[in-house]
């Protein structure tokens, strides 16, 4: 029997020797260790054996089992580690790469420039409103001292949806909007960014809708020096320091009087060029002292109230600023254009 217990350990681990797998090992365990395996039939018939024999046999029979099992847990642990090594081995990453790059997205350069724009003057002290697109006859045009048949209508062909109702054709109606909406008739300070509409053939410098961004300061003795002064911090902020402003004479009905504000060409430097007709002054936009009847339709007295109003076309001070030749570019939309504005 001793020799049977000897050859069988030799036998299992040989076996164990040779499993290259957990399953391998698994099988050497349980044919070897197992409750019908060699051992356990061995002590089973322990009974036949003499007194003296049986201490020695049952000992024996313990060392080989604890042997085998020994051989299989130190094997099943170098399986593992082998395991374990192959699966690091194959799942390994190399942080060090250079990763690919995410494309996003970046604003329009519209955007840019009414934010811009939106910046300087909520630096002044005045406030972004917002009114409707879809407008009506009475705040577009009535509400600003232009009448029905009042033959300055003309000066902006309109899109009608109905009589009454038309598509703006400016955001000088968000003035007579916010002032019509302050019951207790306090000072008013606010510009309007927002998109228009007017019935224009599209051209390089016409388009049938662009953006605005109307200005509107309504207060005690406000005089039209203080218009020029916030105008030349403007112009100077937006396009550089060394440009100058020049107000003309022209004619709005909402206010009284009215100008246009020309900025010296940044080009040639006011000495004539291409890009402003050869004077030297490139137009930007219109404003004067806001026309008292207008005022008064919005319920301020125009004796104890004066103001300032603006009009500008973002859409031309950024073709200015950056030398876009074609305000088409900003509405087709090609991204090869409007990438070269994104910022990095
Ligand atoms: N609404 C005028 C336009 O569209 C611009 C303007 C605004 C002029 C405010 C004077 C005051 O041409």
């Amino acid at each position: 029997m001793k020799e049977q217990l000897q050859a069988l350990q030799t036998e299992a681990l040989e076996k164990v020797t040779q499993a290259s797998s957990r399953k391998e090992l698994q099988d050497v365990r349980v044919a070897y260790l197992g409750k019908k395996g060699p051992i356990t039939e061995v002590l089973r018939g322990m009974g036949k054996l003499s007194k003296e024999e049986r201490p020695v046999i049952g000992e024996l029979a313990n060392t080989v089992r604890g042997a085998i099992a020994e051989a299989i847990n130190h094997k099943q642990a170098v399986i593992e580690a082998a395991e374990l090594e192959k699966q690091l081995a194959a799942e390994t990453i190399d942080v060090t790469l250079p990763g690919r790059p995410v494309p996003t997205g970046g604003a329009h350069l519209l955007t840019t420039i009414v934010e811009e724009i939106e910046d300087l003057f909520i630096g002044m002290g005045f406030e972004v409103k917002e009114g409707p697109e879809v407008e009506t006859d009475y705040f577009n045009f009535e509400a600003l001292n232009l009448p029905k048949e009042h033959p300055a209508r003309d000066m902006q062909d309109s899109f009608y949806i109905t009589e009454e109702i038309l598509m703006r054709t400016h955001t000088s109606p968000v003035q007579a909007r916010t002032m019509t909406a302050i019951k207790d008739k306090r000072p008013v300070k606010m510009i309007c960014p927002g998109k228009v509409y007017r019935r224009d053939t599209d051209d390089a410098t016409h388009s049938h809708q662009f953006t605005q961004i109307e200005g509107l300061l309504v207060d005690k003795n406000v005089r039209m020096s203080d218009l020029k002064g916030v105008l030349d911090h403007f112009a100077k902020q937006m396009f550089g320091e060394d440009r100058e402003i020049r107000l003309r004479p022209s004619f709005f009905p909402f206010t009284e009087p009215s100008v246009e504000m020309d900025i010296s060409c940044k080009v040639c430097n006011g000495k004539g060029c291409s890009v402003c007709k050869k004077t030297g002054w490139i137009e930007i936009l219109g404003a004067g002292m806001v026309h008292p009847r207008v005022l008064e339709m919005a319920g301020y007295d125009p004796t104890e109230y004066s103001g300032f109003a603006f009009g500008m076309g973002p859409e031309r001070i950024a073709m200015l600023k950056y030398g876009v030749d074609d305000i088409r570019h900003f509405y087709t939309n090609d991204i090869r254009f409007l990438k070269q504005y994104h910022k990095q």
